[in-house]
C-alpha cells in the first residue's frame, strides 16, 4: 500500500492506495456515519457496504445536479444527521463530486472521506478536494474546496469496470505523466497493454504515481492560483467537445492533449519528435487524437467556458514530456489554430 498526504487548508488528507475496501472500519471514525453511492455501485457491492445507513443517487452526468443535493440534504434530515455525522462517498468521480459538496456544506461542513470506485475517481476525481456539481449545462459550476479526510483507492473495485471507464481514467494518468513526470509517461509507454488489461501491479504504480503528482500539485496550490490550472492540460478544448455529447470526459480530453500538444510544437516549446510519442501512446490506449468538428463551433464553445478572461484564455501547454507551462493565448489566436491542425480537429460537420 502507498498512503499519500496533501496539506490542505481546511486539514490533511490522507490517500491510500491499494487499501482494501475491507480495512474501512480501521479509518471510520466512531459515531454516525452515512454512505452515498450510486445505483450502480449499490447494485455491484451491496454486500460488500458498511452497516451503515445508505443514500443512493443515479448514475450520470444528469443526476450531478443541486436537485440531487437538495434530495440527499432532506434525507440527511430525516437521518437526523448531526455535526458529528461522517459521510462516506463510495463510487466514482460523481459520487465524489455531491458526496463532498453535501458534506462540505450540510450545517455548514461535516467530516467526509471516500472510497473511490472508478480509475478516474482513484487517479483524479477523489483527490485533491473539489467537489460540486453542474448547473445549466455548465460543469462543476457550483462547489468548494475542501479535503476529505481520507481516500481509498482499492484496485478491486476497478475490475467490474467497464472498458470504456477504464480508458476513460487512462487519459487523466497520461495528463499526470504529460505535465509532470516523464518516467511515468515511458513507463506506460512501455506497459501500455497491460495496463488497460489492468494487471495489478501496473496498474497500482500508475494510480499511485498520478495521486503524488496531483497531490503535490495541490499541496502547492489548492485554490487554483497557477500551479493547478496546470491539471487542467487537455481540458478546455476537452470541456467543449465534451459539450458536443459525442465524447465521453476520457476521449474529449485526449483531443484535447492532442491538440495542445500540437499547438506547444506550433509555438516552438515542445519537440515535434515528443508530440508523436504523445499521439502514439494515447492510440495504444484506446483514445482518440482527433474529432471530426468544425472548429469554429469549437472555438464558440470555447468563447463559453467558464474559465475563459476577457478575450483571452490560460491555456497550459509542454515544454518536454513531463513539463507543462500555463500560457494565455488569444482567442483569435486559437481560432487560427483550431483551423489549422486538420489532422486533429478535421473540419467538417459536427460528428
Ligand atoms: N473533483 C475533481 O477534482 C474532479 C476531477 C476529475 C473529474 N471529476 C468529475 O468526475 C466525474 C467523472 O467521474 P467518473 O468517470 O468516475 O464517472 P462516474 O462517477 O459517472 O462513474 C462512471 C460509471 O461507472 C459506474 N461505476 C462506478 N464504480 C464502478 C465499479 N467499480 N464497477 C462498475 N461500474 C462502476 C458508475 O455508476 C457510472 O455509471 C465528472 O463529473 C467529472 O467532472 C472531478
Amino acid at each position: 500500500m502507498r498512503i499519500i498526504e496533501i496539506q490542505g487548508s481546511s486539514q490533511p488528507s490522507t490517500i491510500r492506495v491499494g487499501e482494501a475496501f475491507a480495512n474501512l472500519p480501521r479509518h471510520l471514525p466512531p459515531g454516525k456515519a452515512v454512505v452515498i453511492t450510486d445505483e450502480n455501485v449499490l447494485r455491484l457491492y451491496r454486500d460488500r457496504m458498511p452497516a451503515l445507513p445508505v443514500l443512493s443517487i443515479g448514475s450520470g452526468e444528469a443526476f450531478k445536479t443541486l436537485e440531487t443535493v437538495s434530495d440527499l440534504y432532506e434525507a440527511l434530515v430525516d437521518l437526523e444527521a448531526d455535526r458529528a455525522t461522517f459521510i462516506l462517498g463510495v463510487g466514482g468521480g460523481i459520487v465524489c463530486d455531491v458526496a463532498g459538496f453535501v458534506a462540505a456544506t450540510y450545517l455548514r461542513g461535516l467530516r467526509f472521506g471516500f472510497a473511490a470506485t472508478t480509475l478516474l475517481a482513484q487517479v483524479d476525481a477523489s483527490v485533491g478536494g473539489k467537489n460540486g456539481v453542474n448547473l445549466e449545462g455548465y460543469k462543476n459550476l457550483v462547489g468548494t474546496i475542501r479535503q476529505p479526510e481520507f481516500v481509498i483507492c482499492d484496485p478491486a473495485f476497478l475490475e467490474t469496470l467497464p472498458e470504456a471507464e477504464v480508458v476513460n481514467g487512462m487519459a487523466e494518468i497520461v495528463k499526470h505523466g504529460l505535465i509532470a513526470d516523464a518516467g511515468m509517461f515511458a513507463f506506460l509507454e512501455d506497459h501500455a497493454s497491460a495496463a488497460l488489461r489492468l494487471e495489478p501491479a501496473v496498474v497500482e504504480r500508475l494510480v499511485a504515481e498520478s495521486v503524488v503528482i496531483k497531490a503535490g500539485v495541490v499541496g502547492r496550490d489548492e485554490v487554483e492560483a497557477g500551479e493547478r490550472r496546470k491539471l487542467n492540460f487537455g481540458h478546455t478544448v476537452g470541456h467543449a467537445l465534451e459539450k458536443t455529447g459525442v465524447f465521453s470526459h476520457g476521449e474529449a480530453v485526449s483531443i484535447g492533449m492532442a491538440f495542445a500538444s500540437r499547438v506547444s510544437v506550433r509555438r516552438g516549446l515542445l519537440p515535434e519528435e515528443a508530440h508523436r510519442r504523445i499521439l502514439a501512446l494515447l492510440s495504444r490506449l484506446k483514445l482518440p487524437v482527433r474529432a471530426s468538428v468544425d472548429p469554429l463551433r469549437l472555438v464558440e464553445a470555447l468563447r463559453r467556458d467558464k474559465k475563459r478572461r476577457a478575450n483571452r484564455i490560460h491555456f497550459v501547454l509542454l515544454e518536454d514530456i513531463g513539463r507543462a507551462v500555463v500560457q494565455e493565448i488569444r482567442m483569435d489566436e486559437l481560432e487560427g489554430m483550431a483551423a489549422e491542425f486538420p489532422d486533429i480537429l478535421q473540419t467538417g460537420p459536427d460528428p
